[in-house]
């Protein structure tokens, strides 16, 4: 596997190759989530690039930055042997930010308005900021992404679209932990308690979609707020119902329709996301 540290490097490899490249946009922390993205980034490309990034203008907390799980030679490890047309791309932050460490202002209408738009302010504006850049550096042919993040993923489909670059937006899908827990780096600041625990929210989900037909956004709210904050140290941020096109929440469900629900919870200090896909038949 090689190691680049900058565009200019970069570039130089891939026109070496003449490929096609894939781009798997990471902040470190790998696991298997990760992992299903660079095995299908593979599958697809001739070249897959990882970028390795931990980008400060998409935390609008420093605590959550300082305490972003960080590993290195563990990522490392993982890398290369899942697959060997690799490279790992981890920018310096002249790279990705030549003209000093500030977000751009993007306008992504109601996209970016609701759940994580409003719970954190700022962090669409620098995700899209990072992922400008990433692209333009590594100038993919596709670029893959998770559907945990689906508002994330949204605002990136978008921001291709606007900007004219031209790249094919892979979404993968959500790989859980055995216990359901949808699987993120976050989840190794999770205390063993709390990380078993945690299945609370995907089995609420699970439940939730069991009612689909009869509960109104607002009880299944009620019941997931219930069963999450039945246990000590879990807190729901939100819980929404909302269309997958716009990411408007909604208050009634129609039938036929495609909708999605999108909660954010803490687990002691850790926050946790994640979405499933709502139709009524
Ligand atoms: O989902 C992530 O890991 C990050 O938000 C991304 C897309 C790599 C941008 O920093």
């Amino acid at each position: 596997m090689i190691v680049i540290h900058t565009a200019r490097e970069l570039r130089k490899q891939i026109q070496l190759k003449k490929t096609s490249v894939g781009l798997v946009p990471t902040m470190g922390a790998l696991h298997t989530g990760h992992l299903s993205l660079v095995k299908r980034a593979s599958e697809e490309n001739q070249l897959v690039i990882v970028s390795i990034y931990v980008n400060p203008t998409q935390f609008n907390d420093k605590k959550d930055l300082e305490n972003y799980p960080k590993n290195l030679d563990q990522d490392l490890e993982l890398l290369q042997s899942s697959s060997e047309n690799i490279i790992l791309y981890a920018p310096e932050n002249d790279d990705i930010y030549p003209d000093g460490m500030v977000p751009k202002n993007f306008d992504f209408g109601s996209l970016a308005l609701h759940m994580e738009g409003f719970s954190r302010p700022g962090h669409f504006d620098g995700v899209a900021t990072v992922v400008e850049a990433l692209l333009k550096n590594t100038t993919p042919t596709r670029a893959y992404f998770g559907e945990k993040d689906f508002q994330q993923l949204t605002i990136i489909k978008e921001l291709n679209k606007q900007l004219k670059l031209g790249v094919e937006i892979i979404s993968c899908p959500i790989i859980r932990e055995k216990n359901g827990l949808a699987m993120s780096s976050r989840n190794q600041l999770l205390s063993p308690k709390d990380r078993e625990e945690a299945k609370v929210i995907f089995k609420s989900l699970e439940a939730i979609l069991k009612h689909a037909e009869k509960w109104t956004p607002h009880q299944m709210k009620q019941f997931f707020i219930a069963e999450v904050e039945n246990l000590k140290g879990f807190k729901v941020e939100y819980f929404s119902v909302a269309s997958p096109s716009d990411l408007i929440p909604v208050d009634h469900i129609e039938q036929h329709k495609m909708y999605r629900i999108f909660v954010a919870v803490y687990a002691g200090k850790t926050r946790l996301i994640d979405t499933v896909e709502l139709k009524r038949k």
